[in-house]
């Protein structure tokens, strides 16, 4: 089976084209990080009238590095939610009319199962059943993964979600949009110890997390004293550190609770280097093995929507004529894949 997927949730387009005996074929992106920078933020509407712009010729250049026609195709997926209503529509429009030209199925793919899944891209990928922990832009879960589409909702976030707390102290720093990969870069230059920022909810049990009231401390921390370089760079230090240490710990204590000895981490966060550095060495002491996506396959990408429509196409799901986007999808309303 061989699948094309157009991923368009929020400020990145991409295609790719995936084949189940072949492998990942083609995976084409293109990030509307400029465009966004001037506004320190994602604009909804630019976003939506980027992708159509860029949407199509990315779909044509997957399916030349594949070597595809769309007659080797078995079907077209596309993010459905949750995400940006304008931007979903672009994708799940364009993806909708080729699966129609094209006579062949569409099926729309939830964006977290799609974070979820994207391990299973890498040579090396977790067994069944292990732990989740998603943390991206939108959100940080604990999910117990027990097979494709049978996610359990161990724990979340109660306010802002690891990537925002990232983005939003970054801000405060007066780093450049997107501020979390910015915020790390800088934090290195940082002289770890030196303050402490609060870890809200460490020291209650249970699986939630809360990152609002880091934002107020990093806020207060930016206001007494002058705002040199080094000073920008240990406020960075101190943030990354509260938060991955956090991470870290619910992470461990999910994998107690579940008991169970394998670990993912996913979304865009997993891509901070010093969090999978410190991740490996507590789950090895805990016993427990962590796998990642490679890193370009942290943040969003098609690649990762692909692997979720092959498997519930070849499951024999797909949808009617209808473009399905749906700005808010709750992970639990999903169904099951029988391998
Ligand atoms: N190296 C890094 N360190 C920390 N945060 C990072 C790093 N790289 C990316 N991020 C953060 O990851 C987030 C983007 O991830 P992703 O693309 O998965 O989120 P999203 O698609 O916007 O949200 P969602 O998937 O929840 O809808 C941003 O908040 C960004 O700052
Ligand atoms: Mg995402």
């Amino acid at each position: 089976m061989r699948i094309l997927a157009v991923e368009s949730s929020c400020d990145e387009s991409a295609v790719a084209v995936l084949d189940r005996a072949g492998g990942l074929l083609a995976h084409e992106l293109f990030s509307q990080i400029d465009l966004h920078r001037v506004f320190g933020g994602v604009v909804p509407e630019l976003a939506s009238r980027d992708h159509v712009r860029r949407l199509l010729p990315l779909v044509r250049s997957a399916m030349a590095k594949a070597d595809t026609s769309p007659a080797q195709l078995d079907g077209v997926a596309y993010t459905a939610g949750p995400g940006l209503i304008g931007a979903l529509l672009t994708g799940a429009a364009l993806a909708r009319s080729l699966a129609y030209a094209w006579k062949k199925p569409a099926i729309g793919v939830h964006h977290l199962e799609g974070h979820l899944l994207a391990p299973l891209l890498e040579p090396e990928s977790p067994p069944f059943p292990h732990v989740a922990l998603l943390v991206s832009g939108g959100h940080t879960m604990l999910i117990e993964v027990q097979g494709i589409g049978r996610y359990e909702l161990l724990g979340e976030t109660r306010d802002d979600a690891a990537g925002e707390a990232f983005d939003k102290s970054a801000k405060l720093l007066g780093l450049p949009y997107p501020g979390g990969p910015e915020l790390a870069r800088l934090a290195a230059t940082g002289r770890p110890g030196l303050m402490k920022l609060p870890r809200p909810m460490l020291d209650r049990p249970g699986l939630e997390f809360s990152f609002s009231g880091l934002k107020t401390a990093v806020l207060h921390a930016s206001r007494e004293q002058e705002l040199t370089g080094q000073r920008k760079a240990d406020i960075a230090c101190a943030v990354q550190e509260a938060i991955i240490e956090t991470l870290v710990a619910k992470a461990l204590r999910a994998l107690e609770h579940t008991g169970l000895d394998a670990l993912v981490v996913s979304g865009g966060v997993g891509a901070n280097r010093s969090l999978r550095e410190r991740m490996a060495a507590a789950a090895a002491q805990a016993g427990a093995r962590v796998f990642y996506p490679r890193i370009e396959f942290c943040t969003d990408n098609a690649a990762m929507i692909a692997v979720a429509g092959l498997a519930r196409l070849e499951a024999g799901e797909h949808e009617g004529l209808a473009i399905q986007a749906r700005a808010r999808w709750p992970l639990a309303s999903l169904t099951a894949v029988r391998a």
